[in-house]
């Protein structure tokens, strides 16, 4: 297959926005347009900052088999979950206005550096890109089968740098109700929160992706960068983050903080474990009426059982909560 792969260069010291000098979201934002018109005296940013994620498609990776057909590419993009922009699975075209280039990206928390990065620079330093084929689990019981393109998240452990007592990656949705007219409904937590154990950001399924069937991704699918963790329910999974965050503390989800007894912190797929809403045994896949038993950790035990052995739970219960 044709590789072809965007020049992956370095991220230069002066790119990364120390957070001593750190701006918010819209000023940076701002200045990073600035810097893509030449008007601005930032030269790191100008260099990267007006360049979407390109270099599609990357070569797929076969260490990752599905069991099933990947889902069609228009069911997959015009059916999906995205909360900030209603709560109907139907809101695809009201993410059209946002603007994912440039895209402000913070990393911050128990760092060597905090730093304010564009999207692109971020995952061009992080490396790796490749495509891999992943099922999706969302606990409504509906799933699916992509390809997604993108770099491991593990990848950004070398970008970021964690302290040795940081424990968790808290990662956050921009905020920007404008745009994003379901953050006016003010009795969700806003901004969309999510939450990895460093270990579990770091298995070798974690990934950061920029790209669906081999294009960028589409906003209603999280542009400009998203998390994929196929061994958790989907909304573990956050789309367009802003915010990285190294912490001690056990980030609290949005879903969490809305209903706890309905959607855990470990949130690993369990067909044992009943949800008051929607069935958990098996799975609808997107865009048939065919039904499939759903696997435990979603089918991917061999990748991930490790990560909870040593929690010596008594139930599995508390895997999921
Ligand atoms: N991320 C944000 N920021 N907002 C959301 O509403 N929904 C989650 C997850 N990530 C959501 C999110 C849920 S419930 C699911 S099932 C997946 O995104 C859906 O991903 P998809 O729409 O790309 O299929």
């Amino acid at each position: 297959m044709l590789i072809k792969r965007r020049r992956a260069w370095e991220l230069p010291e002066s790119a990364a926005t120390p957070e001593d000098i750190y701006m918010n979201r819209r000023q940076w934002l701002k200045a990073a347009g600035l810097a893509g018109l030449g008007l601005a005296g930032n030269s790191a940013l100008a260099s990267g900052a007006m360049a979407a994620i390109g270099g599609y498609p990357f070569e797929r990776n076969d260490a990752y088999r599905l069991d099933r057909a990947i889902t069609d590419e228009e069911e997959a993009t015009t059916y999906t979950n995205f909360y900030e922009f209603g709560s109907s699975k139907n809101i695809w075209k009201k993410t059209r206005d946002m603007v994912t280039d440039p895209w402000a990206v913070t990393i911050d928390g128990m760092v060597e550096t905090p730093m304010t990065l564009d999207a692109e620079q971020l995952v061009h330093a992080m490396g790796g890109f490749e495509e891999r084929l992943y099922r999706h689990r969302c606990v409504e019981a509906w799933a699916m089968a992509v390809p997604w393109s993108g770099v491991p998240l593990a990848n950004l452990m070398k970008v970021a740098k964690p302290l040795s007592g940081a424990k968790y990656l808290r990662m956050e949705t921009f905020l920007d109700p404008d745009v994003a007219p379901g953050q006016k409904q003010v009795w969700y937590p806003w901004p969309y929160v999510e939450g990895l154990t460093l270990k579990e950001a770091q298995n070798e399924l974690a990934f950061l992706a920029t790209g669906i069937y081999g294009k960028a991704l589409p906003n209603q699918n999280g542009a400009p960068i998203r998390l994929v963790v196929p061994w958790k329910y989907g909304f573990k999974s956050i789309k367009s983050i802003t915010r990285f965050t190294f912490t001690d503390e056990r980030p609290v989800s949005f879903w969490e903080e809305l209903a706890g007894n309905e959607y855990g912190f470990w949130a690993n797929v369990n067909p044992g474990i009943p949800h008051p809403r929607w069935p958990q045994k098996s799975e609808r896949l997107l865009g048939t009426d065919e039904r499939v038993p759903t696997m435990m950790f979603n089918g991917y035990r061999d990748q991930v059982e490790y990560l909870y052995s040593a929690m010596q739970v008594s139930s599995p219960r508390e895997l999921y909560y």
